[in-house]
């Protein structure tokens, strides 16, 4: 694997399934185990550099670092010396003169990452950058899917909903491209983004045409604060046509799953019933979350070489 995590569509199908091999392996490795911990990132420091909120994906990465036994800082922007004006590039040049290994970052700017990729020497994991990516949070889902329908490859995705502001769609898109999966966007066209033509996808704008044929529903959440116009005409007419409820699902394939990446609208774009149903990997996902970062943390730092 190279040094840092930026993007899925920098993984070929060979680091994608290193991830998720290495995912399965630390996950029974530490089943049954009383003490859930390994001794791999022991003296190694990770910061979580959180400047959009977060609960699933910062709390994943913290118990992530640390059942890897590395030290963990949190930063959220909010209350620190972000406040007094301090750059991105400053922040960064600070923790990790204070020893940060890795830096796991959050940014409401696409490409922000990137950036810190460049002037860092430890490696750089981004946790979603505006409406780019979100590569962890694809390994994760690629991952629950392998458990539950036992492989990628030919595996029927759909993905519903704001796919404009959806790092999360993103992300996806290329990692289930990559490991073989056909993926469709359903979306309304004011939330699909310009140039998704040239995607490795399909695209359709009836829902109930392309249930039927799906092994996955991912239903994406309606980012209302990445929303500085009306992009439909009501959360109820979004709902009635793009909305995942009861009777939709009951028109799935018997053994079709349905994910979401959390936080969920429900009534917007998921009913309650949908996603507390027997279907429903929500809750596996966020499990799974933890696994995967726990690979991705001991690829990224050599963990194997660190180990006693
Ligand atoms: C997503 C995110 O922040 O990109 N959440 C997550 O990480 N699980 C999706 C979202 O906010 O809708």
């Amino acid at each position: 694997m190279k040094r840092h995590l930026l993007e899925a569509a920098d993984l070929d199908r060979d680091d994608a399934t290193l991830v998720l091999d290495t995912a399965a392996q630390i996950e029974s490795a530490l089943a049954g185990r009383e003490v859930k911990k390994l001794p791999t990132l022991r003296g190694r420091t990770v910061v979580n550099l959180f400047y959009e909120d977060s609960t699933r994906t910062r709390i994943s990465f913290e118990l992530a670092a640390k059942r890897l036994s590395a030290d963990v800082i949190n930063f959220s922007a909010k209350g620190s010396s972000v406040s007094k004006g301090e750059s991105l590039k400053d922040t960064a040049l600070t923790l990790e003169a204070m020893g940060s290994d890795a830096i796991v970052v959050r940014h409401g700017a696409s490409g922000a990452p990137h950036r810190l990729a460049q002037w860092v020497q430890g490696s750089v994991v981004n946790a979603g950058d505006g409406t780019h990516e979100h590569p962890t949070q694809a390994l994760l889902d690629a991952y629950t899917i392998r458990q539950r329908l036992g492989r990628l490859d030919g595996i029927r995705v759909v993905v519903v909903g704001d796919v404009l502001h959806s790092r999360v769609a993103r992300s996806n898109v290329w990692l289930l491209a990559t490991l073989g999966a056909e993926v469709t966007l359903v979306a309304p066209p004011t939330l699909l983004p310009v140039g998704v033509g040239s995607w490795p996808v399909q695209v359709g704008y009836d829902l109930d045409a392309v249930l039927p044929k799906a092994d996955v529903v991912m239903m994406l959440r309606v980012q209302a604060e990445r929303m500085n116009a009306s992009f439909f005409p009501s959360a109820r007419e979004y709902s009635r046509r793009y909305g995942l409820d009861g009777r939709r699902m009951g028109a799935l394939p018997d053994d079709a799953i349905v994910m979401h990446p959390g936080p969920m609208n429900r009534g917007m774009e998921i009913a309650a019933v949908v996603a507390d149903s027997a279907r429903s990997t929500i809750v596996d996902q966020v499990g799974n979350g933890v696994s995967v970062r726990m690979a991705v943390l001991y690829l990224l730092l050599g963990g194997a070489s660190a180990s006693e």
